[in-house]
C-alpha cells in the first residue's frame, strides 16, 4: 500500500511516499521537507500568517518531488493523507484543502490524520513496535506519558500542568538570547558547560501521579541568569547544561512513574516509546536509554529527522489508518485543538488538552 501524506500543522513543510507492506512493516520511500525556521527566526517564534503563506508556495512543488523521488504516479497510491490538525489552522487548511482536491481529481480516498497520533505511531514505521507500549510525546506543544493501546486507541497517563518541554527550551534559550528554535541551541551549549554549576529545581519528583511541570524550572533559570547578569559564555553554557540535567532527572522520574502506572493498568508495555521534537536531545535519548535497561523494557526512539515534524509521519498514520479499513469524508473540518484522548480531562496552561506538538 503506497500513501502520500502531507504535514502542514505549524513551521515545516512536508510531503512524503511511505509503503506499508501486507505484514504491517513500513518504508519510507520520499521524505520531502522545506523547514520555515529562517522566515520566522527575526521574530521568535512562528507567525501563523507567514506559516500558512509558505505553505502555499511550496507544498505543491515538494508533492511533486516526492512522487518523482519515489517512483510513484497517483493511479499507485492506496489514499492521500494530511494532518488536519491539531495546529495553527491557516497551515492545516492548506495541507487538508490540497489532500481534498487531488482526492476528488484522483478518486482516491482521503485520510485526516491527527499530528499528535502521526507522531505517536511513528514507532511503528521506524522499528515496528507491537501495541501496546508507553509513549512519551515531547515536543514545542506538548508533554505527555500515553499509553497506545491500538490505532486510535490513546490513554492519557498523565500531562504537563504548564509549560511544554520543548516551549520550555524555547523560552531558555530566548532568555539567555540564543536563537529560536531554542532546543538545539541550548543542547549544543550545554555540551560546553557545567550541569552542576546551578541548583536548580526538579519540579514533581517522587510524586506517583506521571504529570510534569516546567514552568518554576523556567523561573528558576531566569533568577539564577539574573543574579550573575551580564552573562558570560560560560555563564550562558552553565545555566543551559544545569537547565537540561534538570529537565532529564525530570523526565525519567515522570517515565519512571508513568511506567508503574501502565503496567497497574494495562499489564507489559512492549516498549518505551519517544516522539516528537525533544525526542531529536542527545541527553535525554541517552537517559531514557540508561533507565530502559535498568527497568527491563525495550527502548525505541526515532531518528531525530522523524522526531521532528516530517511527511512520512502523516503518510504512515494514514497508511495504519487505511488499512483497517478507515477514511475520512471530503467536508472533513480542520482541528486547531484534536486532543489524542479525547475521554481526558483538559489540563491547565500552554500545551494541553490539545494543542499541537
Ligand atoms: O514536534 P516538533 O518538531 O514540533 C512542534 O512542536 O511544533 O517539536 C519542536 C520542539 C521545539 O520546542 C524545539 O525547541 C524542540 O522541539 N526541540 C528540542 C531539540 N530539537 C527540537 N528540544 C531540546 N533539544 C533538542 N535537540
Ligand atoms: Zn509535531
Amino acid at each position: 500500500m503506497l500513501v502520500l501524506g502531507l504535514e502542514t500543522t505549524c513551521d515545516e513543510t512536508a510531503a512524503a511516499i511511505v509503503r506499508r507492506s501486507a505484514d504491517g512493516r513500513g518504508e519510507i520511500l520520499a521524505n520531502e521537507i522545506a523547514s520555515q525556521t529562517d522566515a520566522h527566526s527575526a521574530y521568535g517564534g512562528v507567525v501563523p500568517e507567514i506559516a500558512a503563506r509558505a505553505h502555499v508556495e511550496v507544498l505543491d512543488v515538494l508533492i511533486e518531488r516526492a512522487m518523482r523521488t519515489a517512483g510513484v504516479d497517483f493511479p499507485q497510491l492506496a489514499c492521500i493523507a494530511s494532518a488536519a490538525g491539531p495546529g495553527l489552522i491557516g497551515g492545516v487548511l492548506v495541507g487538508l484543502t490540497t489532500a481534498k482536491t487531488l482526492s476528488l481529481v484522483t478518486g482516491k480516498p482521503m485520510i485526516a490524520v491527527n499530528h499528535l497520533e502521526a507522531h505517536a505511531l511513528t514507532p511503528r514505521l521506524t522499528d515496528h513496535v507491537a501495541f501496546p507500549y508507553l509513549l512519551l510525546l515531547v515536543s514545542g506543544g506538548h508533554t505527555q506519558l500515553v499509553a497506545v493501546l491500538g490505532v486510535g486507541t490513546y490513554q492519557r497517563i498523565g500531562s504537563t500542568i504548564d509549560d511544554a518541554i520543548g516551549e520550555a527550551f524555547d523560552k531558555v534559550a530566548k532568555m539567555l538570547s540564543l536563537p529560536y528554535p531554542g532546543g538545539p541551541e541550548v543542547e549544543r551549549e550545554a555540551l560546553k558547560g557545567n550541569p552542576e554549576r546551578f541548583d536548580l529545581p526538579r519540579p514533581l519528583i517522587g510524586r506517583p501521579q506521571p504529570d510534569f511541570s516546567l514552568s518554576g524550572l523556567k523561573t528558576a533559570v531566569r533568577v539564577a541568569a539574573d543574579a550573575i547578569a551580564p552573562l558570560s559564555t560560560t555563564d550562558v553554557a552553565d545555566l543551559c547544561a544545569s537547565f537540561q540535567a534538570a529537565v532529564v532527572d525530570t523526565i525519567v522520574d515522570r517515565v519512571r512513574a508513568g511506567l508503574r502506572l501502565f503496567r497497574e493498568r494495562h499489564g507489559a508495555p512492549s516498549a518505551l516509546v519517544v516522539a516528537g521534537g525533544v525526542g531529536s536531545n542527545q541527553s535525554i535519548r541517552r537517559a531514557l536509554q540508561r533507565f530502559s535497561a535498568s527497568a527491563g523494557i525495550r527502548f525505541v526512539v526515532p531518528p531525530p529527522a522523524l522526531c521532528t515534524d516530517n511527511g512520512a509521519m502523516i503518510a504512515w498514520a494514514g497508511a495504519e489508518r487505511f488499512a483497517l479499513g478507515l477514511s475520512d469524508d471530503i467536508d472533513f473540518a480542520g482541528r486547531p485543538r484534536w486532543p489524542l484522548d479525547e475521554t481526558a480531562e483538559p489540563m491547565l496552561g500552554g500545551g494541553r488538552g490539545g494543542a499541537r506538538v
